[in-house]
């Protein structure tokens, strides 16, 4: 039984899903049906060698025999397989664009996917990929540590992972279902421990993914302003790093009717509004403005409070 596990399909090389993986699987049967028949030719002399007991008639068939057999067939069977192959190889140098760029991060033992937006901003997952069917995706890969492997059998090869160096790698996936990607180079005791689910989607479906995917992008990045810029340090919001008690509490701020003391209802623009000049709506109130963040950085720090529920 447990040597009928490389056969479940949803890690197969020889069930392709993709592009590069039916190249891969054409190769493959085409190499089996050729080594079958030639095993059965060479069989076959061999019984007929041992039963027949016969020696050739001259030397001159002996002859023939080693040329034809030793070095025609040879020749011709691997220059045919050689040119077979090399038709099957993908293109390692393109310029068009990608339908889909993503970064993968390999790490001991895990791998950072960080889809990229049109807007050229980043949602971060991980341990999981997505993909639209028909699509051309291309990774861009990087180690953090040792030199792992991408490989996702049902979609095509696999590609080395290497510190301090970007490589590029391409798959278009072209049926719809959930294969299994792993590493593919050892890279620790945990080697074995590092593989992702890929869900391939019809591409309406991986739209309505990565639109999800990417909604918490502005939140997060208003985050991590929240943090840098030390809002932190007088505000305080359970379950984050921030917990100063000079001003008021934040935690569950959007579920609030009012902010600032019951001076404005809770709204994006007076959220905008108090964050560039505090004192414009309340005189006197200790809170500083922050008119020197860009306009944009304020807004993530405005989604980022909204989604405070
Ligand atoms: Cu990472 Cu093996």
């Amino acid at each position: 039984m447990p040597l009928l596990v490389g056969c479940v399909s949803e890690q197969s090389t020889l069930h392709p899903a993709g592009e590069d993986a039916a190249a891969i699987a054409d190769l493959f049967w085409v190499m089996a049906a050729g080594t079958v028949v030639i095993w059965l030719i060479v069989m076959g002399i061999t019984v007929y060698a041992v039963l027949g007991r016969k020696r050739p008639k001259t030397e001159r068939f002996a002859d023939r025999f080693i040329l034809i057999g030793g070095v025609a067939f040879p020749t011709i069977t691997l220059a045919a397989l050689l040119i077979f192959g090399l038709a099957l190889l993908p293109d390692w140098v393109r310029s068009d664009r990608p339908d889909l760029r993503v970064h993968i991060t390999a790490e001991q033992y895990w791998w950072r996917v960080a889809y990229e937006m049109p807007d050229g901003s980043l949602a971060n997952t991980a341990n999981e990929l997505h993909l639209p069917a028909g699509q051309t995706a291309e990774f861009v890969l990087n180690s953090t540590d040792v030199i792992h492997s991408f490989w996702i059998p049902n979609l095509g090869g696999k590609m080395d992972v290497i510190p301090g160096r970007t490589n590029l790698w391409r798959l278009k996936p072209t049926e719809a279902g959930v294969y299994r990607g792993v590493c593919a180079e050892f890279c620790g005791p945990s080697h074995a421990l590092m593989a992702f689910p890929v869900v391939v989607h019809e591409p309406d479906g991986f739209e309505a993914w990565l639109a999800g995917e990417a909604a918490g992008v502005e939140e997060r990045r208003g985050h991590a302003l929240f943090v840098s810029t030390g809002c932190g340090a007088c505000h305080a919001v359970r379950g984050t790093s921030a917990d100063g008690a000079v001003g008021p509490d934040l935690t569950h701020f959007a579920s609030r009717r009012t902010m600032a003391a019951g001076t404005l209802p809770i709204a994006p623009e007076n959220l905008q509004g108090w964050l560039v000049d505090p004192s414009h709506h309340k005189p006197d109130v200790r809170m500083p403005g922050y008119a020197s963040l860009e306009e944009t950085e304020r807004d993530a720090l405005v989604s980022y409070l909204l989604n405070l529920e």
